[in-house]
C-alpha cells in the first residue's frame, strides 16, 4: 500500500457535516470550533466540516461560511465541505475550502428528494463547479450516494453506478467514491463494486462512504481494504443517523475505525486516545444525543500497538 505522509489510509471525518445534519438541534458555532480542532490536535487530517446547502432546508449548516474559515486556521487540515449545486460551490470557494464534496445519487428518486435534480442534472452541476473551482486549486470530489441500495428505489444497477462514476470523471471530478447512503451494503457487494470501479476510473477511484445502520460498517471497511481502497469516511460517535428509520445508526464511528486499521497494521497518523477525550465537546454540545462506539466504551486494550508506534 502506498504511503501518503506517513499514513496508510485517510480517515475523512465526516461528523460535523453528515452527523450533525441529522440531528434537528444545531450544534452552537463556537462548540463546532472546539470540536474540529480538537479533531486535528488527535490526529485526523482531512474533515468535512459542514455544507453549503439551503439554510431553510438544513439550518444547522447555515454558519458554514465561519467554520470553513476556521478550520481553515489549523495548519495541516485539509478542510472539505459538501456542496449540491454551483450556488454551495460558489460559497466553498468565497469561504476558502480546500475541496468540495458533491453528492450525486445513483437512485433517480433519491436525488429528486435530496437535491431536486436528476442524477444527469447533478453531473452537469459537477461539470459547472469545476471550471469555477480550477483557477482556485480547488479540487471536486463526488460520492456517489445509494451506491449500495436506495430506500425509496431498491435494488441499483450496478452497470448504472459505472456509467456514472465514468461520466463524473468526464465532467472533471477529481475523484469518484461510493456511498452507502442507506446502510445496506454487504462485503462482497462492496468488493464487487470497489473493485469494478477501479477498473474503470483507476486512480480516480475515491473513498468508501459506510453508514453503520445494520451493522455492516466494519466488515464493509475490511473488503474495501481488500479491493484497494485507502480513504474512508467515518464520524465520531457515530453521530447522527435517520430521524426516519428507527434505531438506525450514522456513519461508521470514527474511534472504532481507527482501532480496527491500527491494529491490523495500517498507519492513520491518529490517537485514539486524544480522538476518544474529543467526544466530551460533543457530550457537552448535544446533552442527550447518543454516542456510538466500542472502542470507547471498552477502552485500548492491555498493552495496545499502533501500526508504527504511538503517533504525535
Ligand atoms: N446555498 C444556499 N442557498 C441556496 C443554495 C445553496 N447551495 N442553492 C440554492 N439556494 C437558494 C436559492 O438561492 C434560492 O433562494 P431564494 O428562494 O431566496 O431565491 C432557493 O435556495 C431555491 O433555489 P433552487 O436553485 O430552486 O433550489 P431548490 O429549491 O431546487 O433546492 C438544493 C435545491 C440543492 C439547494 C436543496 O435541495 C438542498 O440544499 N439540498 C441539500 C440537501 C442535503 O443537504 N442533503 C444531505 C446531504 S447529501
Ligand atoms: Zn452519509
Amino acid at each position: 500500500m502506498g504511503t501518503r505522509g506517513g499514513i496508510d489510509v485517510l480517515v475523512s471525518e465526516v461528523g460535523p457535516r453528515d452527523g450533525l445534519q441529522s440531528i434537528q438541534r444545531a450544534m452552537p458555532t463556537a462548540a463546532k470550533h472546539r470540536w474540529i480542532a480538537a479533531l486535528a490536535a488527535a490526529g485526523l487530517r482531512e474533515i468535512e466540516v459542514g455544507s453549503f446547502v439551503s439554510p431553510r432546508l438544513l439550518p444547522q449548516m447555515a454558519d458554514c461560511d465561519e467554520v470553513v474559515r476556521e478550520a481553515r486556521k489549523i495548519e495541516g487540515l485539509t478542510v472539505l465541505a459538501l456542496a449540491p449545486n454551483v450556488k454551495g460551490a460558489e460559497r466553498g470557494i468565497a469561504a476558502g475550502v480546500h475541496k468540495l464534496n458533491f453528492p450525486v445519487s445513483a437512485s433517480r428518486a433519491h436525488s429528486m428528494k435530496n437535491i431536486r435534480m436528476t442524477p444527469e442534472e447533478a453531473i452537469e452541476q459537477v461539470r459547472a463547479a469545476r471550471q469555477l473551482a480550477r483557477p482556485h486549486g480547488i479540487s471536486i470530489e463526488v460520492g456517489i450516494s445509494t451506491a449500495f441500495g436506495c430506500s425509496i428505489e431498491g435494488a441499483v444497477s450496478e452497470d448504472w453506478v459505472m456509467q456514472m462514476a465514468a461520466a463524473l470523471v468526464e465532467a472533471g471530478a477529481e475523484s469518484v467514491g461510493l456511498s452507502d447512503t442507506a446502510g445496506t451494503a454487504n462485503p462482497a457487494q462492496v468488493r464487487r463494486m470497489f473493485t469494478r470501479l477501479r477498473r474503470e476510473i483507476g486512480e480516480r477511484a475515491g473513498a468508501a462512504h459506510f453508514h453503520n445502520t445494520r451493522g455492516q460498517g466494519l466488515a464493509n471497511v475490511v473488503a474495501a481494504l481488500d479491493a484497494g481502497v485507502t480513504t474512508f469516511d467515518a464520524s465520531q460517535g457515530g453521530l447522527g443517523g435517520c430521524p426516519y428509520a428507527p434505531g438506525a445508526t450514522g456513519n461508521i464511528v470514527t474511534e472504532d475505525l481507527v482501532f480496527l486499521l491500527e491494529s491490523t497494521g495500517l498507519r492513520t497518523g491518529i490517537d485514539l486516545d486524544r480522538l476518544i477525550a474529543a467526544r466530551e465537546i460533543l457530550a457537552d454540545a448535544l446533552p442527550g444525543e447518543p454516542l456510538y462506539g466500542h472502542v470507547p466504551a471498552a477502552g485500548l486494550p492491555k498493552g495496545f500497538a499502533y501500526a508504527a508506534g504511538r503517533p504525535r
